[in-house]
């Protein structure tokens, strides 16, 4: 009752005032009687004031306590802009904003908001962005939105939103964006996209799908971004993108898929760029991606399970141009036919993965601009001396002046936690390898040249020990000698080919 004729009061008050003193502003304020704007930011208020000049346009009311604004805004018809952002808004009622025609921006996020009546945003024609984050609606009822004909941004996220009627979107001809990130969606509000078939971005994340079925996003004709991390997908069937021919941004981030769903993705022509790190998959297959024939960028991190990429897992993505494949805490192989193929290959990031050592030609070394090997239990010995020599020689820029050269060492003991980069050849033992080279090329070589001698030693002992079995013959006794001279006539027994050329050559005539 007292605060009701408190309220009137201040309304009789505030009308009178309008052309006489503009300067009631309420303590902890400030009020700016030329841009007419009000920042009550913080000021502990727990009743919207309404006895501010009745042309104001702008009005910052966050983080107060104010539980209820009921009529409050009628007196304020040019209030182009109102936040109320961390108040302890319980509800708005109904048709509380009906003039505020010219209300462009209206924040109401983190209140104590449960639930949005058909009629609470009638009159908000002009209204271009609504966010209402982190309070406790449960619905979205039919109708909810009818009036903001001009809406381009709607946020929902972090409510408790587990139905949305069919027609809830209706009347939003305008919107651009939709986020309805954390709420309890547990499947994707097909039916509801039918009459925003123009909205151009919808942020799902952090809800609850096992499965993306097909058709879910059927109707979103102009969605160019959609977000779907952290919604517990396990599954995505084949036809689950159709529809979605504009899109150029998907994020898949932290699911529970077991492998890539390249079967999905050819509806996805004009994607550009894929984020599907955090899932369950061990590999990237080859030609995992293949239906995305437009992606320029590619990022696959914090993957706790990926162990290796196999070769042409990025064929025929001709136009990719940035691999990000970080913190893959068990990622140690990429095979060196992986990047195969792609011209246009401008960064790599491969920071925090598992890699003890890299093989030089699995990238393309010339066109690269920006290399990322931080991060890894890098093993420093010769077979990187070619990436040395890369870091020491090229110049790795990047835009926001990290460094992405300081690629530093884990093994062995003695150089750990050493940048690569500053060490010299000697450092990564090459000398040793190629006096370690060196060796075994000079012992094999006395190796061959022993066995040679050994052969000739052999082969003259041989010679020897015939030279002397030829004495002997030309003393065997006579019943023997017939024997060896049947064997003369009967012609083929190798014993006779020797006998013959050493009876032909350096003693002729001694077996006749
Ligand atoms: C260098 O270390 C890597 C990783 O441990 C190993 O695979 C490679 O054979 C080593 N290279 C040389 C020349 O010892
Ligand atoms: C590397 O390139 C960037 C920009 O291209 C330049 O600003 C920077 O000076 C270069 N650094 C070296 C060491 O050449």
């Amino acid at each position: 009752m007292k605060k009701q004729t408190l309220i009137v009061t201040c309304l009789i008050m505030a009308i009178s005032l309008r052309y006489t003193v503009l300067g009631l502003c309420p303590i902890r304020c400030q009020c700016n009687e030329e841009r007419l704007v009000v920042i009550c930011d913080g000021a502990g208020l727990d009743v919207v004031p309404i006895t501010l000049n009745p042309d104001l346009r702008e009005l910052h009311l966050s983080k107060n306590s104010i539980k209820g604004i009921m009529a409050a805004f009628s007196v304020y018809h040019n209030l182009e802009y109102l936040d109320m952002t961390n108040n302890q808004l319980v509800a708005l009622g109904r048709k509380n904003f009906q003039l505020q025609e010219k209300l462009h921006i209206l924040l109401l996020g983190h209140n104590m908001i449960s639930s949005l009546h058909r009629s609470t945003f009638d009159g908000l024609s002009g209204l271009q962005i609504l966010k209402i984050a982190g309070n406790f609606i449960r619905e979205l009822p039919d109708g909810v939105f009818t009036e903001l004909v001009s809406l381009e941004v709607l946020d929902l996220s972090e409510n408790s939103i587990d139905t949305i009627s069919r027609d809830a979107f209706m009347g939003l001809e305008s919107l651009k964006i939709l986020l309805l990130k954390d709420n309890k969606l547990g499947h994707v509000p097909t039916s509801s996209f039918s009459t925003i078939s123009h909205v151009l971005s919808i942020d799902l994340g952090l809800n609850n799908f096992p499965i993306l079925p097909d058709n879910g996003f059927f109707n979103l004709v102009s969605l160019e971004k959609l977000k779907l991390d952290s919604c517990g997908i396990r599954e995505i069937q084949r036809n689950a993108f159709k529809g979605l021919e504009n899109l150029i941004y998907l994020l898949l981030q932290d699911n529970l898929l077991d492998s890539i769903p390249t079967k999905a993705f050819p509806y996805l022509k004009k994607l550009l760029e894929l984020s599907i790190g955090q899932n369950n998959m061990k590999t990237i297959q080859s030609k995992s991606f293949e239906g995305l024939i437009n992606m320029q960028t590619i990022t696959i991190n914090s993957a706790p399970y990926l162990e290796r990429i196999e070769s042409e897992a990025f064929v025929p993505n001709a136009r990719l141009q940035h691999v990000i494949l970080n913190h893959n805490k068990k990622l140690k192989y990429i095979d060196r036919n992986a990047f195969t193929s792609l011209t246009l290959l401008r960064s790599v990031s491969l920071r925090g993965n598992d890699f003890q050592t890299f093989i030089k030609e699995t990238l393309p070394w010339s066109d690269l601009e920006r290399f990322d090997l931080r991060d890894n239990p890098l093993t420093c010995n010769c077979s990187l001396s070619w990436l040395l020599h890369q870091l020491q020689t090229r110049n790795y820029s990047d835009a926001f002046d990290v460094d992405f050269t300081h690629i530093r060492c884990e093994n062995p003991p003695v150089l750990r936690d050493l940048t690569l980069k500053g060490l010299t050849i000697d450092d990564l033992g090459c000398h040793e390898h190629q006096t370690q080279k060196i060796l075994t090329w000079t012992f094999a070589a006395i190796g061959v040249l022993l066995v040679a001698t050994l052969v000739v030693v052999l082969w003259y002992r041989q010679r020897f020990a015939n030279d002397l079995k030829i004495k002997c013959n030309t003393s065997i006794p006579e019943s023997h000698r017939y024997r060896l001279d049947n064997h003369l006539r009967g012609a083929s027994s190798p014993e006779q080919e020797w006998v013959v050329k050493i009876g032909r050559d350096p003693f002729p005539g001694r077996l006749v």
